[in-house]
């Protein structure tokens, strides 16, 4: 049988292999017409079994401007999942279907399972609170683009760091370029989870936590701000009690670098004041574009196209 990449953790690919993807994403950012038939006659799936407006959109939206297509199941609740069927009964049926598949799922773990009877590449575009590597692939474009290096940087994290995926990912795969250093700023009830720390702490990598914005703004590269995750709640009263900890707002923005820049994986629900998204240094609706960019880029990797 025809090996095959997948991705499912953010570890899955190596410091080159991720610059490599970031150059394709800027040369594809650069000149998007060269690739507008790379994909013609391939077809995309998108399974996805949790909420999502711009992970799924920028999936189909990559493939459809390479020239693929896509099919999708539109709602989970009519899917076959509701009569029964195991997730890799599912994966293996789809991959009849199709020759790549995104899919988003809410249990931790739900992508490796998957992985392990895929018939086709296959792509996690979120488990649960676990990982979310394309959200991380579209940081780091965007990273690169407006910082021109992936190293020696401060980043601060804000907000939910327990349950925030994206996080989860990213830290994993800055903490493999050199110089990063991270800032972790979160309510006690929201830190970091120990399996991280103990990560970095393996590897050497400098990281401290805090409780406000405040105390290190004027250190920060790059803010990461992130929602409080209420689906992952046991009771809404702790969601209601902490989901307005942070708000960015233009007072704590004074004292931040000039070059700093704000990113954010989206939807926003309060934690940025809308006054912030003139300010020069937010980027957030510019990185929803390269995620889009970098799914292309995704694409052609895991299928192979030259
Ligand atoms: C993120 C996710 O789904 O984890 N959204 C996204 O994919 N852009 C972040 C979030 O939902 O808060």
């Amino acid at each position: 049988m025809k090996e095959f990449r997948n991705l499912v953790s953010s570890e899955d690919f190596s410091c080159e292999e991720l610059l490599e993807l970031m150059e394709l994403g800027a040369e594809i950012y650069s000149n998007p017409e060269k690739f507008s038939e790379k994909c013609r006659g391939k077809i995309l799936a998108s399974l996805f079994f949790e909420p999502s407006t711009r992970t799924r959109l920028s999936f189909e939206a990559a493939m459809l401007r390479l020239g693929g297509s896509c099919i999708t199941v539109p709602d989970p609740k009519v899917s076959s999942a509701t009569k029964g069927e195991s997730l890799q009964d599912t994966i293996r049926t789809v991959g009849c279907y199709s020759d790549i598949i995104a899919m988003r799922h809410p249990h931790e773990g739900s992508a490796e399972l998957a992985k392990e009877v895929t018939l086709v590449p296959f792509i996690n575009a979120g488990d649960g609170g676990h990982q979310h590597p394309t959200q991380t692939l579209t940081d780091l474009l965007t990273i690169s683009q407006y910082k021109k290096s992936l190293e020696n940087m401060t980043i601060g994290l804000c907000g939910d760091l327990k349950f925030g995926r994206t996080v989860h990912s990213l830290v994993k795969t800055l903490s493999k370029f050199k110089g990063n250093k991270f800032i972790f700023i979160s309510p006690v009830e929201l830190v970091i989870p120990e399996y991280i720390k103990m990560y970095l702490n393996d590897r050497n990598v400098e990281f401290i936590e805090v409780r406000t914005i405040e105390e290190v703004m004027d250190k920060l590269d790059i803010l990461y701000m992130t929602r409080v995750q209420r689906e992952r709640f046991f009771n809404e009263a702790d969601y209601v009690r902490l989901k307005d900890t942070y708000i960015l707002d233009n007072k704590k923005m004074k004292t931040a670098k000039d070059d700093m820049i704000i990113l954010h994986p989206l939807p926003r629900v309060n934690e940025i004041a809308t006054e912030v998204d003139s300010d020069h240094r937010a980027k957030y609706f510019n990185q929803v574009k390269f995620g889009m960019i970098i799914r292309m880029a995704l694409i052609l990797k895991l299928l192979e196209v030259k």
